[in-house]
């Protein structure tokens, strides 16, 4: 019947089509995707299939107020090849960054993190793991980010994770500025680095491209302020903005439990302004901020656009590259995570085949 009414047609002839498939249906029987998809075929429609939870996430989030936009840091994710130098370039741009007094406070490892540099700008960072099994990670991190910070080690080659990076953050329209990262070690050479950037239809600009590059150490910390200048050019571009006032919405970092504190999730504000006692709603959990760290550790009361932030107080883990919600009670909240999650259980019992015990231990 929903699918006679979405199409225009006479649920009497659903049924027959049905019929000449060989299915005797009714008319609020509900038919699996492929049934449909041959029906709608049938009356010249495509069907696209949307996730309830995209549809519903639409919906979640409180528009902007065009009035109450404001400039936001940009959020810049670093991405390449295992052991290029992501973490080290990183560390570099932290400890170089912080405030004095505040350095020892640097113990947690979490993989965001916000950085203000001596004239008070801004930049949100991501890390990225290299390694070939974190593909998802990487497709997600480039969905949150604004610019990407590609580093490619100049005593190696553009390498597989390198190319990966490179498909993922075109793929999202993302801007890529080039770190050519170790020029302090013997048989660095960049020059065959953007040789076979080139070969990739990839011109970086000393070579007449429209792609920004910077030749780095993360070991002694070369050119790292010329890199970050790149970035911030990069930024004032696109003029990012978002709206303080509206409730929170963000993306999942990640989340673990720990065992004095409770679920943990570290999540990147996108727009909006989270505060301690807020309800919220990520994947198929829900909750209420106990207490808000920033990523030094330290207690804060609120955090807003382009920030990255530990929460303390959701009823379990979500995923990283969930979509993270400020709601406006928690029983809405409650009740949202709910639906998921029984959603969640009737696809996995439908898709139940056999399961390995390694995977049993993964969803543990
Ligand atoms: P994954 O997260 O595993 O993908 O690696 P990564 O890209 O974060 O690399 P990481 O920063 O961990 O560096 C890998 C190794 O290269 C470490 O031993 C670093 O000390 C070294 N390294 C990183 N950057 C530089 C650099 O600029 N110069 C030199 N000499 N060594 C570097
Ligand atoms: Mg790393």
């Amino acid at each position: 019947n929903d699918l006679a009414n979405m199409m225009g047609v006479p649920v009497t002839q659903i049924i027959a089509t049905c019929m000449s498939l060989g299915l005797f249906v009714s008319i609020n029987q509900r038919l699996d995707a492929e049934t449909i998809a041959i029906v709608a075929d049938e009356f010249g429609y495509e069907i696209e299939f949307v996730k309830p939870e995209d549809e519903e996430n639409t919906e979640l989030e409180e528009p902007d107020n065009p009035a109450n936009l404001v400039p936001r840091a940009p959020i810049v994710t670093v991405m390449g090849h295992v052991d290029h130098g992501k973490t080290s370039l990183l560390d570099y741009i932290r400890k170089s960054n912080v405030i004095a007094g505040e350095a020892g406070g640097i113990t947690q490892h979490i993989g965001a993190y916000e950085v203000t540099l001596d004239d008070g700008r801004k930049i949100t960072f991501l890390d990225t793991p290299g390694h070939e099994a974190f593909t998802a990670m990487r497709a997600r991190g480039a969905q949150v980010t604004d610019i990407a910070i590609i580093v490619i080690a100049a005593d190696d080659s553009v390498m597989p994770q390198t190319r990966e990076a490179i498909n993922h953050a075109q793929a999202a329209g993302v801007p890529i500025v080039f770190a050519f990262t170790k020029i302090d070690k013997a048989g660095a050479n960049t020059d065959r680095i953007r040789e076979q950037l080139s070969a990739m239809n990839i011109l970086v600009e000393d070579w007449g491209g429209k792609y920004q590059c910077q030749e780095i150490s993360g070991k002694t910390g070369e050119n790292v302020d010329l890199l970050l200048e790149k970035v911030l050019l990069e930024a004032e571009l696109l003029e990012l903005k978002a709206d303080p006032k509206k409730r929170a919405v963000g993306s999942v970092i990640e989340a673990s439990l720990d065992k004095g504190r409770g679920i943990v999730t570290t999540v990147l504000i996108l727009s909006g302004t989270l505060r301690v006692g807020s309800p919220i709603l990520a994947g198929s959990h829900s909750g209420k901020v106990k207490a808000l760290h920033n990523e030094r550790g330290q207690k804060v009361i609120e955090a807003g656009p382009s920030t990255p932030v530990q929460i303390l107080g959701m009823s379990g883990a979500p995923t990283a590259g969930d979509k993270f919600y400020e709601m406006e009670n928690e029983v809405e909240a409650r009740q949202v995570a709910n639906k998921r999650l029984q959603l969640q259980r009737e696809q996995g019992l439908r898709t139940q085949k056999h399961i390995t015990l390694d995977e049993i231990g993964r969803r543990l």
